[in-house]
């Protein structure tokens, strides 16, 4: 029996990146997915690359009933055992160029809408007997990340929220833990020139970017029965990135 056989898991932001390589993996080990993303023609393209197993709705996570129609798609696909709050946004920027409406738009859509998620899932998990929610954080929420000021923000309150959330939700057999990429070889990162990732990779004792597959695995294990004692976590995926 495959790990995650007969489990329906919500991904935000799963039409490309890292939420698509965790929807694949998840789908390869039995699981049904809900695909969420403002991205449209991507998201329904890797929906019916899965097949039955995968549903796609146009989602933007600021948004609670687009949450609700998530949570209810789910339902109807089995049940709702998994979130991952996956969707992002990165527009780096130092302190003085950062205008209010950036920081503003990154409090929306990275932390107002990780928790519009968590909130939405409560119900739907506690009815299908208890979950696991992965909060896609960053190293930058573990550090000072230069030049990405309302981002590092956001990264550092996604690390509160799970902790927070971890103690609410414990009695409902619901776990919540966060998970802190370093540099990820995903369109994200093409904001910055070749160039700027490359410099970035010098603070990255494994001197490489990690894979969006690096990062399924373990998002995967905490998703799974294997983490069932782990619960307010944040672990680390970042080649032991030091900045
Ligand atoms: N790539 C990296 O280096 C890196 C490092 C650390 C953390 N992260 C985090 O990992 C997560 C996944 O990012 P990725 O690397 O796959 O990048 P990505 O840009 O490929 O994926 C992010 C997805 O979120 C979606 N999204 C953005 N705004 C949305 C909204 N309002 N509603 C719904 N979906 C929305 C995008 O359309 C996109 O599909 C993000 O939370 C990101 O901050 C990425």
């Amino acid at each position: 029996m495959a790990r995650f056989d007969g489990k329906v898991v919500l991904i935000s932001g799963g039409a490309r990146g890292q939420g698509a390589a965790e929807a694949r993996m998840l789908v390869a080990e039995g699981a049904r997915v809900v695909l969420g993303d403002v991205l449209v023609a991507e998201g329904e393209a890797l929906a019916r690359e899965l097949g039955a197993a995968a549903r796609f709705l146009r989602q933007d996570v600021t948004q609670q009933a687009d949450w609700a129609a998530c949570v209810a798609a789910a339902e109807a696909m089995g049940g709702l055992h998994g979130l991952v709050n996956n969707a992002g946004i990165y527009q780096p920027k130092p302190l003085m160029e950062t205008s209010p409406e950036l920081f503003q738009r990154h409090m929306q859509v990275n932390q107002f809408g990780c928790f519009l998620g968590m909130q939405a899932v409560v119900p739907a998990m506690r009815r299908a007997g208890g979950g696991a929610i992965v909060n896609i954080s960053s190293v930058a929420g573990l550090r000072g990340s230069p030049n990405a000021i309302a981002y590092s923000a956001t990264k550092w309150a996604l690390r509160g929220m799970t902790k927070a959330a971890a103690a609410d939700l414990a009695k409902h057999n619901i776990r919540v833990n966060s998970v802190h990429p370093g540099p990820i070889a995903t369109p994200m990162l093409d904001v910055k020139t070749a160039e700027e990732n490359q410099r970035r990779l010098e603070n990255v004792p494994l001197r490489r970017q990690g894979s969006a597959e690096e990062v399924a695995k373990l998002v995967l294990f905490l998703l799974s029965e294997d983490a069932s004692y782990m619960t307010g976590s944040e672990l680390a995926i970042d080649g032991g990135a030091v900045l």
